[in-house]
């Protein structure tokens, strides 16, 4: 009898310690953690998932902020990278943020705009002519007004980083707006970009990032838009013939973060992951230009692509034929953004 109970306490002595393992009561946590609420030897992982190459503008600026982060917490806070859609695609990825099966996020702002209609703005063909104005068109009224627009209970807006302008790429020429007529072009989801390529006479179908490679060599697709640091880190010139530096339209990324994990940050690592935002974004503005003039130098060696830059008299042409696509959306994006968007562009014109 004495042997039985001996046999049963070593049962649950072998049960509970196969729970205390199994059920991980190990020193690192998946997710968020509050230091100050529990002891100092937790660290904080933050997963950041995007869907873009490491040598590419936002790749370089994740891998930037997860180095700053590391050193401003001494390790305790760490930004795991989940490059190339390893974790969530360009159609998964808010839901999961949202949810929480993610911390952090970039999308691009096409990819945003169609939850938050004064992202809009930023999308317009043409709406800025340089870098430097969107920059100060964000750090200005307007873009307070963009994120605040971002109202999700359990989303928030951190920053904007950069990448460019978008130039066309396509397996014909397209140098008048009519080459644009019945042509199948990939687009980001977003509203304003399918009306862009439909008032030029073309069809627009929105593909995830991760799949355009593919579209366009199976003939799915004839052309797309993007930065010249996408077109050569994802090859999207080997798989097409032409390309127009066009310029017109401006691709950045909205960096989010689950608000309930950033409320359960210690006051001391959300300080620490702020000022790491604040680097990275500095950075990004610098570096991605650099990187773009960079892919098209690269993109100027291959003898299958040919590069056509545009010139004034057809950028006149190309705004004219899209000026409706202004018309259509300014109700949506609301007077008051609209306002703070004409003022950045009228100043910047009358100091130019
Ligand atoms: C796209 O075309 O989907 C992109 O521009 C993706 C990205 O995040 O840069």
């Amino acid at each position: 009898m004495k042997s039985l109970w001996w046999l049963i306490l070593f049962l649950f002595a072998g049960l509970a310690i196969a729970v205390a393992v199994g059920f991980g009561f190990n020193k690192e946590e998946p997710i968020h953690y509050d230091q100050e609420q529990a002891g100092l030897n937790k660290k904080v992982v933050i997963r950041f998932s995007h869907v873009v190459a490491e040598n590419t503008p936002k790749g370089l600026a994740v891998n930037l902020f997860a180095k700053l982060v590391r050193e401003k917490t001494n390790g305790m806070v760490e930004i795991r990278t989940y490059p190339n859609a390893t974790l969530f695609d360009d159609a998964t990825e808010f839901e999961a943020l949202r949810q929480g099966q993610v911390e952090m996020i970039a999308p691009s702002i096409s990819k945003l705009s169609a939850r938050y209609p004064e992202w809009m703005v930023m999308d317009l063909p043409y709406a800025f002519m340089n870098e430097r104005m969107v920059s100060e068109a964000m750090d200005g009224r307007l873009g307070q007004l963009l994120f605040q627009a971002i109202d999700d209970a359990n989303v928030m807006g951190m920053a904007l980083w950069d990448n460019g302008f978008k130039q066309m790429t396509a397996n014909r020429e397209i140098i008048k707006p009519s080459d644009f007529q019945n042509m199948k072009i990939r687009i980001m989801d977003s509203p304003v970009l399918r009306s862009q390529f439909q008032v030029l006479g073309a069809q627009a179908e929105s593909y995830s990032f991760n799949d355009l490679y593919r579209q366009l060599e199976s003939g799915a697709v004839e052309g797309e838009e993007n930065t010249l640091s996408n077109i050569y880190s994802k090859r999207l010139y080997q798989v097409q013939t032409h390309m127009t530096v066009s310029n017109h339209g401006y691709l950045g990324y909205t960096v989010l973060m689950n608000r309930d994990v950033w409320n359960k940050l210690s006051g001391s690592q959300q300080e620490a992951i702020r000022q790491a935002m604040e680097e990275t974004t500095v950075w990004i503005r610098h570096y991605a230009k650099e990187m773009n003039n960079k892919a098209l130098t690269e993109l100027k060696k291959d003898k299958g692509l040919s590069i056509h830059y545009q010139t004034d008299a057809e950028r006149q042409e190309w705004q004219k034929a899209l000026l409706p696509v202004y018309n259509q959306y300014k109700n949506a994006i609301g007077e008051t953004v609209i306002r703070e968007w004409r003022k950045v562009i009228e100043e910047k014109r009358d100091a130019s």
